[in-house]
């Protein structure tokens, strides 16, 4: 018998372990069809809304331990963004639990969270001290920053006149550089070019080693199977599988191919 001291401890601990659970998560989006542009659309504007539901995710349940590196596949349309999103707490679950442990720092989509008319330095200031940094810790940061971006020539330039490879810069070095405990990664990677991709492979590596916690979505199985020990594979909402990358990708794999 443990003695209850014991055991509440150990309860303490296996819950302090947990970085993300998820317990029958769902989110269902309501697409409401707006009126024409004419008049037929503006008498039709008078019935009642024909109103979609979009159900994204149905009923998904995982748990992720703090230090763990997960990847998250599915073709498009999956829900993958719908349940990053989600931990970032853009989106809030229509049913279902959501505990996350620690600070996060989303990397959703391109450009996601960036001012187009403010500079990359007004971003970055900005963007630190929404994810929890305080202006001097900001400031400690922005050479750091902009130099892991490779933006020095550009920073004072609005980021709208930034490309897609420079708005994924900007955006890899403030999620790398503010200290989160949960980094999610979602596809971005894809548009820089091999040398400042593998940039960002050597530093999530640096983040494991650290003990962070990493949800990583992507369309490259050689990526999701590098970086990732586990992998959740979505499929129209669906928690398909959960396990082992290199089971839960073949298996993906194969399901792809026979349809
Ligand atoms: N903001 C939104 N409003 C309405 N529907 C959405 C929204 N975001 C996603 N969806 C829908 O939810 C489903 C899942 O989308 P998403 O999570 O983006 O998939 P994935 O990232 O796997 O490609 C899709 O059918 C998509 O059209
Ligand atoms: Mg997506």
């Amino acid at each position: 018998m443990v003695p209850t001291s014991d055991r509440s401890r150990m309860a303490t601990e296996a819950r302090a372990s947990v970085a993300i659970r998820a317990e029958n998560l769902t989110k269902e989006f309501k697409l409401a069809h707006h009126a024409y542009a004419s008049l037929k659309g503006l008498l039709l504007s008078f019935l009642p809304k024909r109103v979609e539901h979009l159900v994204a995710l149905k009923q998904v349940s995982f748990t992720i331990h703090k230090g763990e590196t997960v990847g998250v596949i599915g073709q498009n349309g999956s829900g993958k963004s719908t349940l990053l999103g989600i931990i970032a707490r853009v989106y809030r679950p229509t049913s279902g639990e959501l505990e996350v442990n620690g600070r996060v720092a989303p990397l959703l989509e391109l450009g996601a969270g960036f001012h187009p008319d403010l500079t990359g330095l007004e971003n970055i200031y900005f963007n630190g001290v929404i994810l929890g940094l305080s202006r001097k810790q900001v400031a400690e940061r922005i050479e750091a920053i902009v130099q892991f971006a490779e933006l020095e020539g550009y920073i004072d330039a609005p980021i709208r006149t930034y490309s897609s490879g420079m708005l994924m810069r900007l955006g890899f070095a403030i999620a790398a550089h503010v200290d989160a405990d949960i980094l999610l990664v979602d596809e971005v990677l894809a548009v820089g070019d091999a040398r400042f991709q593998q940039k960002c492979y050597d530093k999530i590596q640096q983040f494991q080693r650290e003990g962070r916690t990493i949800l990583f979505v992507s369309h490259d199985m050689e990526a999701i199977q590098q970086v990732a020990q586990r992998a959740l594979w979505l499929d129209k909402g669906v928690l398909r599988a959960d396990g082992d990358t290199s089971s839960v990708v073949r298996d993906y794999l194969r399901s792809v191919q026979e349809t």
